[in-house]
């Protein structure tokens, strides 16, 4: 396992800024007043996303390493993918980990209304050597994905040249 799989200390690099670029992504599409929403926070490491959220939302983390009691404990290379339906579903800094990336996005963009997600799509290997990242997510299999499962794309940043920052209303959306 690597350092940043493990999340201790130095090794969150960027992750708490990324948050706040995506939850602030978020929220402006959201209205002044919206109701509680539930959370669900796919490879949600910390679980800084859960200070994040106004008072009364909802907040389940799923992580591969039980790194709270209330952790929803699940490999998403390797075990069944969570059944359960969030209003919103983040899945940010996990894409990179998985054998296949784009199996868990439309899992999410079926299981929530909402979907913010990140990933990078270029590829280097010596980065994707260090950081233990498996799979990827090419700019024309992203391209594919949203248009089968029919995302709208609400807002868009571009993150660390070839990353970026996606919000989605899902397919389960209304
Ligand atoms: C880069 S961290 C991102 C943490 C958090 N989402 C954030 O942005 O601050 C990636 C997280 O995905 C989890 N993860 C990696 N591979 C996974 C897998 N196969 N199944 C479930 N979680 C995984 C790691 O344990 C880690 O918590």
């Amino acid at each position: 396992m690597t350092q940043r799989e493990r999340n201790l200390g130095a090794a969150v690099g960027c992750w708490p800024e990324r948050l706040r670029a995506a939850w602030e992504l978020f929220r402006a599409q959201l209205p002044a007043q919206a109701p509680a929403l539930t959370v669900g926070d796919y490879g949600g490491g910390r679980q800084d996303l859960r200070a994040l959220l106004p008072e009364g939302w909802n907040y389940t983390p799923y992580d591969h390493l039980p790194r709270t009691p209330e952790t929803v404990v699940c490999d998403f290379n390797e075990d069944p993918l969570p059944a359960a339906r969030h209003d919103v579903i983040f899945c940010l800094g996990v894409l990179e980990y998985l054998d296949d990336p784009a199996r868990l996005l439309r899992h999410a963009f079926e299981h929530a209304d909402w979907v913010v997600f990140s990933c990078f799509q270029g590829w280097k290997p010596w980065r994707a050597w260090r950081e233990g990242w498996r799979g990827r997510l090419s700019r024309r299999a992203l391209a594919r994905v949203l248009e089968q499962e029919k995302i709208r794309v609400m807002a868009h940043a571009p993150w660390r040249g070839d990353g970026g920052i996606w919000v989605c209303r899902g397919g389960a959306a209304a």
